[in-house]
């Protein structure tokens, strides 16, 4: 894909002396999301710990390069266009995992963002502390958790944390405490724009055959009840306060309901799944149509719990085209 002359060009050419083969131009995206879908970021860079983040946000200061902080890409939708600016992939290094006795027989774990939850769990379980069975079979990495405060019913970051290690643009490195945190439903609001690094979580002596049947019935749930064979970003919509979304899309007879070769999944109506070969455009269509019609039947407006990024393709740089673009029911 060509692009016009970016007005980052100076930017990006320092950036690529200073990480070497961590910056990468045109990163395709649909490689690094889940959902399989979206065009070129115009630079990646994946830093590996702090002072690598530091030097980047150095170097970019001042240029007003747009950014975005790329995780596992469990959650996300990339548009077909790509991402224009740097990507700051936070999936290298940041991946301490140390255990050490706290206060009151608790244990915390200190835990670099790039570790993936699932390694989290695994931890803990092998170890018999108590505390993360909630995060069974919930993908992503801690710092992409963190920021989005995933969770389940059975508990979330918010409840499990003790503080955060957190870098900003300005370059500070701050630790904050947990009541110095503004956790929401699915959410982390701060004044400051930031970059999680590591996270402080209190867990506790647990029996392991307990922790160990906790972690596998709620696996066993999961593939029972959501889709795992296809590439999807996991539930689109946030639950409203009264209903479940997925209730409310499968009351609106949108099970199975196709823009090109993304679906409204039939095993989980607030799944939209990648049947293959599906544009981010397939997939923001049918968002729409998803929403427009729930509001129709039930008078509730749904809220994207998925976050989307990126452009639409130029007109004279369009996707190739699917072969069945067209909305089925
Ligand atoms: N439902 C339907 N049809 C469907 C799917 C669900 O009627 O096709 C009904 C179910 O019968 C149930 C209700 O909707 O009564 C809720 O469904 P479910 O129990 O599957 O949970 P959920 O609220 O849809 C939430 C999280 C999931 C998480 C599960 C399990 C949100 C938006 N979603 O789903 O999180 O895995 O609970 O704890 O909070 C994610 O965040 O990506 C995610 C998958």
């Amino acid at each position: 894909m060509t692009h016009a002359a970016s007005p980052y060009e100076a930017l990006y050419r320092d950036l690529e002396r200073a990480f070497g083969d961590r910056a990468l131009r045109d990163a395709p995206m649909s490689e690094r999301i889940n959902f399989r879908v979206g065009g070129p970021a115009d630079m990646l860079i994946a830093p590996t710990d702090v002072e690598g983040l530091q030097t980047l946000f150095r170097l970019i200061d001042g240029s007003g390069v747009p950014t975005f902080i790329l995780a596992s890409g469990t959650n996300l939708v990339v548009r077909d266009g790509g991402i224009r600016g740097v990507v700051i992939d936070m999936t290298r290094g940041f991946d301490e995992l140390e255990f050490s006795p706290g206060p009151n027989g608790a244990t915390h774990l200190r835990v670099g963002a790039a570790r993936q939850v699932r390694d989290v769990v695994e931890a803990c379980a092998e170890r018999g502390l108590a505390g993360m069975e909630w995060g069974a079979g919930i993908p992503g990495t801690v710092g992409g958790g963190i920021k989005g405060n995933a969770g389940t019913r059975d508990g979330d970051f918010a409840g499990t944390l003790i503080e955060v290690a957190m870098v900003h643009p300005d370059g500070e490195l701050r630790v904050y405490a947990r009541d110095e945190l503004r956790f929401e439903y699915r959410g982390l609001a701060m004044d400051r724009p930031f970059i999680v690094v590591r996270g402080l979580l209190r867990l506790r002596d647990g029996d392991p055959a307990a922790i160990r049947r906790a972690i596998d019935d709620m696996i066993a749930w999961r593939n029972q009840r959501q889709p795992y064979e296809m590439p999807s970003a996991g539930s689109i919509f946030k639950n409203p306060e009264h209903a479940p979304a997925g209730r409310l899309i499968d009351q609106a007879g949108l099970k199975g309901t196709r823009v090109g070769n993304a679906m409204v999944s039939d095993v989980h109506t607030n799944f939209i799944v990648n049947l293959g070969g599906a544009r981010a455009a397939d997939i923001i269509e049918l968002i729409g149509i998803v929403k427009a019609r729930v509001l129709e039947v039930h008078g509730i407006e749904l809220r994207t719990e998925v976050i989307l990024v990126g452009e639409d393709p130029d007109e004279a740089d369009p996707a190739p085209a699917p072969e069945a673009a067209h909305v089925e029911r």
